[in-house]
């Protein structure tokens, strides 16, 4: 029987989300399942190369939308569609609540053209579950200065900007008729995953 299934994980960045992945990943296999992990933009060897040009050079705010969706279409077709098809289960650092929350929350582009990319390029496929990890943008930031990379060209945003993209996080999580768990991503690593296991338990009981 196939029984893959496809989640993701979203937040601001700073939010934490990527430390909780392998998390994640183990508490699919104790379920006796596979798993795939991987991410967007990228996920493939051309949405690797895709996500090198959104994260560092400027663009356009539609073109910064398609050239989201163009990696996704690759990593659809070629990633998360073959694996939920063997009945592995997919788990994506990213999908399309990202390109809602940053494209149209913090850029500004209509949601009528995220509708229309997003109908386009996955039209039969949403995530199964998504996990928000939620976090107000002082402590992101704070949590991102302490890692000592340089920041791309989305994490030199200014606060503003992530408090429209962590407001349209939330109302899509209200909108989502409970695919989107928010997950209070304030405090300890534990904490968080302690929240991150209740709501996993609960999204498949
Ligand atoms: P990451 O740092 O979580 O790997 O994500 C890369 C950056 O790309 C992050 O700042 C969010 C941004 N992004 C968008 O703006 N739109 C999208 O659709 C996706 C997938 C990511």
């Amino acid at each position: 029987m196939n029984t893959g299934r496809f989640i993701t994980v979203e937040g601001i960045d700073g939010a934490g989300k990527s430390s909780h992945l392998e998390f994640l990943a183990s508490a699919i296999r104790a379920r006796g399942a596979g798993v795939v992990v991987t991410r967007e933009p990228g996920g493939t060897p051309l949405g690797e190369k895709l996500r090198a040009l959104a994260l560092n050079d400027p663009m356009e705010g539609t073109t910064e939308a398609l050239v989201m969706f163009a990696a996704r279409r690759e990593h659809l077709v070629r990633v998360i569609e073959p694996a939920l098809g063997r009945g592995d289960w997919v788990l994506s650092d990213r999908f399309s609540d990202a390109t809602y929350a940053y494209q149209c929350g913090g850029r500004g582009l209509p949601a009528s053209v995220f509708l229309t990319l997003e109908r386009l390029v996955h039209p039969d496929r949403q995530p199964d579950a998504t996990f928000l990890f939620d976090l107000d943008p002082a402590i992101a930031y704070e949590r991102q200065r302490a890692q000592s990379r340089d920041p791309d060209r989305f994490e030199r945003e200014a606060a503003d900007f992530f408090r429209c993209v962590r407001e349209a996080y939330l109302e899509r999580a209200g909108s989502s008729g409970g695919r989107v768990h928010v997950v209070d991503a304030s405090g300890s690593l534990e904490g968080v995953r302690d929240r991150l296991a209740q709501a996993f338990a609960r999204a498949f009981p």
